[in-house]
């Protein structure tokens, strides 16, 4: 395929530096025909849990204007997946014959669960997927809802008892707390993680036009200076840490933005429900950029 890129995470090769992001993409076949996938270097799934999920009643999504121009997206899917056991049998073999690499997101309301997800299809699937995703972005059901990605102890539990599970390559994915991160990637660093994904959607509300506030992940441009800062701020604490910038990246241009922060790779989120062919014609377009960067 291209030769203009090539990065590595654990012992899986990325052919583009573009990534669909989790619950952006669907499971990805529904973007076939729509999307090259020979130019994207790879689709993360949906979140899966132990079991199924409803998700939450609606509204889900609700734009977030400033005098008329929409700066992010708010959503409050509620997690909703089909559970393991049915995703593994059914959708995963059909992921698998995308020509790009896969990235599973797990995410558990127990600390036991991440893990549990993943043996499963580890022991299960004929398909398994080239890396997992582990969401930490979750309440922690057993510690009265408390987000899994802002405590050492269950940073350092999850990451642990995954690594035991599985060879192939563990990216944490962080919320967008700078200070946070900073104090919790050694322990995931400490325990096998093999790389980052900075950021997920940060927690907030909006008030609708009824009246009614609306909790949910923010994402899309509003996301972009607060992705930016945390991996700056990681890679000067960690330069050699493999990290996937996610948040607020509607064109080539904020991709060098965080390229140039220092991500490896990037992730389009919010974007490709404006455009699914947004992830494929910006890897086209950082070609320049990578064969610049390749003669400095
Ligand atoms: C509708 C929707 C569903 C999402 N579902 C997940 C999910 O299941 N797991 C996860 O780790 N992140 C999920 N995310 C977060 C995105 O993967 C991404 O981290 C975030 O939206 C920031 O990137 P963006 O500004 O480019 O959208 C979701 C985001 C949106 C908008």
């Amino acid at each position: 395929m291209q030769n203009w890129f090539k990065a590595e995470i654990g012992n899986i090769k990325f052919e583009s530096p573009v990534i669909l992001a989790s619950g952006t993409a669907g499971y990805g076949i529904e973007l076939e025909g729509i999307v090259d996938f020979t130019k994207i270097g790879g689709i993360v799934t949906k979140g899966i849990s132990m079991r199924d999920r409803q998700g939450n009643p609606p509204p889900r999504i609700s734009e977030f204007s400033i005098n008329g121009t929409t700066i992010g997206l708010l959503n409050s899917i509620g997690l909703q997946n089909p559970g393991v056991k049915h995703f593994t049998e059914k959708i995963l073999p059909q992921i698998m014959r995308l020509p790009t690499m896969v990235i599973v997101n797990v995410f558990g309301e127990t600390e036991k669960e991440y893990a549990e997800v993943i043996k499963f299809i580890e022991n299960e699937s004929d398909t398994p997927p080239h890396a997992y995703e582990l969401n930490l972005s979750c309440p922690n059901t057993e510690k009265g809802g408390i987000e899994f990605g802002v405590n050492t102890k269950s940073v350092a539990k999850i990451v642990r008892k995954t690594r035991k599970v599985t060879k192939r390559p563990i990216i944490v994915k962080f919320s967008p707390f700078s200070e946070i991160i900073k104090n919790l990637m050694k322990t995931a660093i400490d325990e096998g993680a093999d790389a980052f994904t900075l950021v997920n959607s940060i927690p907030a509300a909006v008030r609708d036009q009824k009246g009614f506030f609306f909790k949910g992940g923010l994402s899309g441009p509003v996301l972009k200076p607060i992705a930016l800062r945390c991996i700056i701020e990681a890679k000067e604490k960690f330069p050699d840490a493999k990290i996937i910038g996610c948040g607020g990246i509607y064109s080539e241009k904020d991709a060098v933005e965080f390229l140039d922060a220092g991500a490896i790779l990037i992730q389009i989120g919010t974007a490709n429900f404006l455009d699914p062919q947004i992830g494929h014609r910006i890897a086209e377009k950082l070609i320049n950029y990578f064969k610049e960067k390749s003669q400095r």
